[in-house]
């Protein structure tokens, strides 16, 4: 090693040794006689001291010494003067006295400041990313990444699973995104698929006998960007024979519990983790994956509102429709551009619009309010025993408001989802160091996907239907249960798994259902049901996204800040210019034509 210490890892104890340093200049004071070198690496910074008297050599070096240059420093470890100390530095209470120093390379001045954790575009960032990562923010998530998985690791270590690679280049697993296809050099006109998710593979290792197996797999989905999603992730994928869903979801407490309570044990967790059914979870709070930091319930006042003489109210319900909505705590003096802010959340979601009833701005007991309290468009068609009923149901008072929505029942569902989460936003509920863990079980097995007219799996094709709704299958899939559980924090999904079929004739069915022919079955899948034919034990499984769990843990809002070399929103690796031009050559190798247009 060119070194004998990192520089953060120096304190008092060190005081008088002997030590070699090596790493960037992350600040320099130039004093004249003495010029000071904040030197940093990646464990901290600790202050280097150039007095020409002690090495009138190591001086001049460091008078060319300019910011990120790397340097090999020697001296002795000695305590800062009194009055010098910085307390803020865990190395503040030391200096070393240099005494010989070496440029190993010199640094063009970076595009952005790495010692500064100041807002950088970026793009900027994604392009330099190797200097981001310098940054201590960067530094720290991918820190923070490693001892997550460090922990999983070891804890499915110590639960008995085996940690077995699938491949990369597989064949097409559905789990409802686009293939990323690499075409066969060897085999003209066929592709591989990379993996959705090592989904079979991990099944037919249970068909294989290795009962319990893990993987920090990588999977690529080409599907459309958000801040949650990136086209390659990592997921802690996992698989078990022989158990049922209690035992996963078990294990998934336990392992975030211990997580939590080890890696970062200054963020707050509520034990035990509650299961919502799907049917609750929507009801309640309009998605499948809601933040549980704060209540804000959603309501069901349609029963209220059908006996008003409001008349949207009215034909709503009338067409089979709802009337629900939330109430947002002490919001009764939103000011109209508040309001109308609040009404293009609810319209872009797709409703019609949004109904607020202001409960005046006083806070006081419901039996207080009367007519002259009440703000809304809809005033003179309620009366108050309806206005006072509604806010009953919603747990409303004088001073708070309340946002109401009528329409179909799935659009007054997504539509309150987004109220209510945009109220959580704005008044501040989402507590950063906070972690609300929840199960959604009980999920539908199918869902009917109206533009293309058929169904499709809530889930993924593998998830085995509830036994009792079995007989459900053939006349009223829509009410079949599936045994699919997914794992939701602070309003993020983090892990999705069930309990597989593991019988043929089933997992054709279900194939059937869901709309495929028999011969495109054997030709995707036909390796999975000749598989389940040799004895495939009952098995299931789960798997958590890691970059998601990281991204929260971390406090941050996109999964890009937690992954060394992620892509931009539109794909592109801004660092390496991938995706790129390969040569004609290549493209004829790969037996492939690129069409005039391009
Ligand atoms: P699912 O598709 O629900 O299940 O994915 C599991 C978890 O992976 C994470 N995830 C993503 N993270 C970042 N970017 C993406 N594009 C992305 N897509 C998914 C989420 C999600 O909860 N094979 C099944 C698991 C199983 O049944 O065992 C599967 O992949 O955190």
């Amino acid at each position: 090693m060119l070194k004998t210490h990192y520089c953060g890892e120096l304190n008092k104890t060190h005081v008088s040794a002997k030590v070699t340093l090596a790493g960037w200049v992350n600040r320099r004071r130039d004093h004249g006689n003495l010029i000071f070198i904040d030197l940093r690496d990646r464990e901290g910074v600790v202050q280097v001291v150039f007095n020409p008297e002690t090495s009138k050599r190591s001086h001049e070096i460091a008078s060319d010494l300019r910011i990120e240059y790397v340097v090999k420093v020697s001296g002795e470890v000695a305590p800062r003067p009194p009055g010098t100390e910085n307390p803020k530095l865990p190395t503040g209470e030391i200096e070393v006295l240099a005494d010989s120093a070496e440029i190993l390379n010199t640094s063009k001045t970076p595009p952005f400041y790495i010692n500064e954790d100041t807002e950088v575009n970026e793009n900027v960032r994604l392009k330099y990313r190797y200097l981001d990562i310098r940054r201590t923010r960067m530094k720290e998530n991918l820190l923070l990444r490693h001892r997550v998985i460090r922990f999983m690791r070891d804890f499915l270590y110590d639960k008995g699973f085996i940690e077995v690679e699938t491949p990369v280049l597989i064949k097409s697993t559905p789990e409802g995104a686009r293939d990323y296809l690499v075409p066969s050099r060897l085999n003209p006109g066929k592709f591989y698929a990379l993996p959705q998710s090592p989904q079979q593979l991990k099944q037919l290792l249970m068909v294989a006998g290795i009962e319990k197996y893990f993987q920090v797999a990588r999977c690529f989905r080409d599907e459309d960007l958000r801040a949650d999603r990136q086209p390659e992730f990592t997921q802690l994928d996992l698989e078990m024979s022989f158990i049922t869903e209690e035992d996963i979801l078990n294990l998934l407490e336990e392992l975030f519990t211990r997580l939590v309570e080890t890696v970062t044990p200054e963020l707050k967790i509520v034990k035990p983790f509650p299961r919502l059914r799907y049917v609750d979870a929507m009801e309640r709070y309009g998605c499948d994956k809601p933040d549980l930091r704060y209540g804000m319930e959603i309501g069901d006042i349609s029963d209220i509102a059908a006996r008003s003489e409001f008349s949207i109210f009215r034909t709503a319900v009338a067409e089979g429709g709802q009337v629900k909505g939330i109430c947002a705590p002490g919001c009764a003096g939103f000011t109209r551009s508040q309001l109308e802010e609040m009404n293009t959340v609810a319209k872009g979601m797709g409703a019609k619009g949004l109904l607020t009833i202001s409960l005046g701005n006083v806070p006081g007991n419901l039996s207080e309010l009367t007519m002259d309290m009440v703000k809304s468009a809809a005033a003179k068609y309620l009366t108050l025993e309806q206005i006072k009923q509604m806010a009953e149901r919603l747990g409303a008072k004088p001073g708070d408001l309340l946002l109401i929505v009528a329409d179909k029942p799935d659009v007054v569902c997504v539509v309150m989802g987004e109220v209510r989460k945009e109220m959580g936003r704005r008044l501040n509920l989402c507590h950063p160091g906070v972690l609300r863990f929840a199960f959604i079980v009980d999920f539908p097995l199918l869902r009917w996907n109206k533009e293309l007219g058929r169904w499709e799996s809530m889930h993924h094709p593998f998830t085995s239907p509830r036994e009792e709704d079995i007989h459900l299958l053939d006349n009223a899939p829509e009410k079949v249960r599936g045994k699919h559980y997914d794992f939701v924090l602070n309003g993020y999904e983090i892990a999705g798994g069930s309990i597989r079929i593991h019988n043929s004739e089933m997992q054709r069915k279900v194939f059937r259902l869901l709309g495929y022919k028999d011969a495109e079955i054997d030709d995707r899948f036909g390796h999975l049901l000749e598989a389940f034919e040799y004895g495939a034990p009952p098995h299931g499984g789960v798997a958590p996204g890691i970059d998601r769990i990281v991204m929260l843990l971390a406090g941050e809002e996109s999964i890009r800040e937690v992954i060394a070399f992620p892509k931009n929103q539109a794909a592109m690796d801004l660092m390496l210019n991938a995706p790129a031009s390969v040569t004609e050559e290549q493209i004829k190798e790969l037996h492939l034509r690129l069409v005039e247009e391009l």
